[in-house]
């Protein structure tokens, strides 16, 4: 699993041949989100060195914003999953991260609790949650790594009141998504998922005048034939329906939790 050469996995993710000179990239391209894991126990000290792999990523300004609460008694794994949608990856990976934001760490250790004045502002939750994206991915890139999967767990949003209630979140924390870790089961291991062109995403110099996603609405369409989900709809019209108040599960009212618990009120 995971095994196509880099060559192999450009030509699946781009649907074109690799740029000539393309290094080995190892696994960097190889990713997909892996939804059905086997049983099997993945060891705590594979997971203390994910760990030590998310705590080495970049931190704003040394701040560590971020806390990662793993899940692993059944009956608060069983809860939590309740309110992320009820999915089949929370419930079985062996392996559940809650990454959340977290100012608290800078409150709570300030010489002076009013000190940091500003942790309610967009731009410091901005820098937590960034601070927790970095420090997941780079997990998610070393379980690659060692032929584990991952998935990420958007919904922890759907309810954050009850994520607050359920893993004691104190002020200042978000549970920003979760993080499913464990070895892929053989079947349904998913392929290569598409992405738009790199000339799509990499502008030289400045922004372009319009942009052009025709050709992955193409290719997007042969992706859902082949999964057998295409309802006629390209690629583009799904994500702007995603980005609708429709498409949001509730989470709109997001910024009411965050101001409730002192973070993005100014
Ligand atoms: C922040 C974030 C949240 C996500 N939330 C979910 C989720 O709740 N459930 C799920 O099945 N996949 C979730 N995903 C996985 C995406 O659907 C997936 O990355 C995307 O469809 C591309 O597929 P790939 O990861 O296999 O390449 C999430 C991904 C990210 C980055």
């Amino acid at each position: 699993m995971f095994q196509e050469s880099t060559a192999e996995a450009w030509a699946a993710r781009f649907g074109t041949p690799a740029p000539e000179g393309l290094p080995d990239l190892g696994r960097l391209l190889n990713h997909r989100s892996v939804r059905d894991f086997t049983s099997e126990p993945v060891p705590v000290a594979m997971i203390e060195g994910l760990v030590g792999a998310a705590l080495s990523a970049a931190t704003s300004s040394h701040l560590h914003a971020y806390s990662l609460v793993s899940v692993q008694d059944p009956a608060r794994r069983r809860e939590i999953n309740q309110f992320c949608g009820d999915q089949r990856q929370v419930a079985h990976a062996p392996w559940f991260f809650a990454v959340c934001a977290d100012l608290n760490r800078l409150v709570s250790h300030a010489p002076d609790p009013a000190m940091p004045d500003a942790v309610d502002t967009v731009e410091m939750y901005t820098v937590a949650c960034v601070d927790a994206a970095l420090a997941a991915e780079r997990m998610v890139v070393a379980a690659e790594s060692l032929g584990l999967g991952t998935c990420y767990i958007g919904a922890l949003r759907n309810h954050p009141h009850e994520v607050r209630r359920i893993l004691n979140l104190p002020d200042h924390v978000f549970g920003v998504f979760g993080l499913c870790i464990g070895w892929p089961s053989e079947e349904n291991f998913p392929r290569i998922k598409p992405r738009l062109n790199p000339e799509q995403i990499w502008f030289r110099e400045q922004y372009p005048a319009q942009l052009d996603v025709q050709e992955f609405d193409a290719r997007m369409t042969e992706e859902y034939a082949r999964d057998g989900r295409d309802e006629g709809v390209p690629w583009s019209a799904r994500m702007a329906r995603r980005a609708s108040l429709r498409g949001l599960n509730g989470r709109e009212k997001l910024q009411e939790f965050l101001q409730a618990v002192g973070l993005n009120r100014r």
